[in-house]
């Protein structure tokens, strides 16, 4: 296997928004640097050993961070590993890292697609991706970050039983995702009737896309994924 992809990754995504108030440019710059995960200048990471072999969720475009805050927060015994680009949705997330003083994240902030073949094989529970940008016209669609190969690499770094968890209120983009994992054979929907996709998760709280959409009266879907368990060794007779 190259550690190239074969093209190389463009991004779509904006990494700026406004000028960074005072008290948010400290925190890149004093909170930030203990918080980064260098990855691509050690070319490999081992999410365990990072957190005391303790078990590790990943958050991908995390945005302002309130989901991953919260689920930090509330998951003592987890290392969290938030990924985002936007460097004002970091400085919001650096904001509730330092209130609630969480010690159990790090942070990637660059493109997902980069950080995901760096994992080892099996080395993360859980995944969220929520209210990722849907590219509603066609000719964008190869911009959605739900594709074949990067659910290949999420089905190699999930560990078997492992949870991905996809919401979105774009519809289009709903049937994209479910048809992608659906169609994937490390993938299995965990639904079991209406409510288990028209209702966010008990544990998780609504992120600031997610509740615009809601105020906008837009349903949103909720999705879950288990990755199943891989095959075992052939056994010889
Ligand atoms: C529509 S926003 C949603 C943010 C947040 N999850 C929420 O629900 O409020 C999508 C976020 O995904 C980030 N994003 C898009 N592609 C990404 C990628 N390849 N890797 C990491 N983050 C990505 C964007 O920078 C953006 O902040």
């Amino acid at each position: 296997m190259t550690a190239e992809p074969a093209e190389p990754l463009r991004w779509f995504g904006r990494r700026h928004g406004r000028p960074l108030r005072p008290g948010r440019a400290r925190l890149i710059e004093a909170v930030l640097p203990a918080l980064t995960l260098d990855l691509l200048a050690a070319g490999r990471l081992d999410p365990a050993s990072l957190f005391a072999g303790r078990d590790v969720w990943l958050e991908i475009g995390f945005g302002a961070g309130e989901h991953l805050a919260a689920q930090a927060k509330a998951n003592p015994d987890i290392g969290f590993i938030g990924c985002e680009p936007f460097v004002n949705g970091v400085a919001s997330l650096l904001a509730a890292v330092e209130r609630d003083g969480l010690a159990n994240l790090r942070l990637f902030t660059d493109d997902a697609r980069l950080l995901l073949p760096l994992l080892p094989e099996a080395s993360i529970a859980r995944v969220f991706v929520l209210f990722s940008d849907p590219w509603p016209k066609a000719r964008h669609w190869k911009r959605r970050f739900i594709q074949i190969p990067v659910l290949d690499e999420l089905a190699r770094v999930m560990r078997d039983g492992a949870e991905f968890r996809f919401a979105s209120d774009h519809k289009g983009y709903v049937n994209w995702t479910l048809e992608h994992a659906l169609g994937h054979p490390a993938f299995s929907w965990m639904a079991e009737g209406p409510k288990d996709w028209r209702e966010r998760p008990a544990d998780a709280i609504a992120t600031r896309y997610e509740t615009k959409a809601l105020r906008q009266a837009v349903s949103c879907v909720y999705l879950r994924f288990t990755r199943q368990a891989r095959p075992g060794p052939s056994r010889s007779p």
